[in-house]
């Protein structure tokens, strides 16, 4: 199973503020909905709740400590570890983990392929993504978009992989 992260991120590595995005980019929403869909994705509390529902036509695995949380459309995991041994179950060839920060920040070290798209402006926020330097990556692709009127920001897609690939069930 490949493991990935999808993520979008400013240039000082903003993800979040308020439980919300701090951009409306709907290119990097379609493009997140594209790459994720039919796929199983693994999300922290927080970010199902921001979401207020599951993402459709994906396999939801929510990653929480309470006992009382339990959805009637995901699947729920008391642990990263726990999630991952779930998604494993259905012998996916790869597995999306969809933040929020918590999640990215505990699980960095385990993925091998990060899709990342940047996003060409420094914002406030109170949620971060780890401050990664992708020329410690394998660029593995690379496509800059300009802004227009519906995307008020240049982006870059990138896909980066770790480079150690591990044994893999
Ligand atoms: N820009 C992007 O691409 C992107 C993507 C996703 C999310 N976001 C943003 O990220 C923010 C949400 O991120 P966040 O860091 O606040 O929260 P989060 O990572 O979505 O969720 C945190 C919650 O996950 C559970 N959790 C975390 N680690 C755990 C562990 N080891 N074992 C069991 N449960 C664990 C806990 O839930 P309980 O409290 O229920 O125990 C914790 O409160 C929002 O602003 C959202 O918009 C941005």
């Amino acid at each position: 199973m490949i493991l990935s992260h999808i993520v979008a991120v400013s240039k000082n590595f903003v993800i979040g503020n308020n439980q919300e995005l701090p951009w409306k980019m709907p290119e990097d929403l379609r493009y997140f909905h594209q790459v994720t869909a039919g796929h199983i994705v693994v999300m922290g509390r927080k970010n199902y709740e921001a979401n207020g529902k599951a993402l459709r036509n994906r396999t939801n695995i929510v990653i929480t400590r309470s006992e009382s949380f339990r959805p009637g459309d995901a699947i729920v995991a008391g642990s990263i570890d726990e999630a991952l041994r779930v998604a494993g179950s259905y012998r996916p060839e790869e597995c999306f983990i969809v933040g929020g920060g918590e999640i990215y920040r505990q699980t960095l070290d385990m993925v091998d392929r990060i899709y990342i798209t940047v996003i060409d402006t420094e914002v406030q926020g109170d949620t971060y993504y780890p401050e990664i330097d992708l020329s410690d990556y394998r660029i593995i692709s690379k496509i800059s978009k300009k802004a227009d009127a519906e995307n008020p920001f240049d982006h870059t897609y990138y896909i980066v992989e770790s480079g150690e690939w591990r044994v893999k069930s």
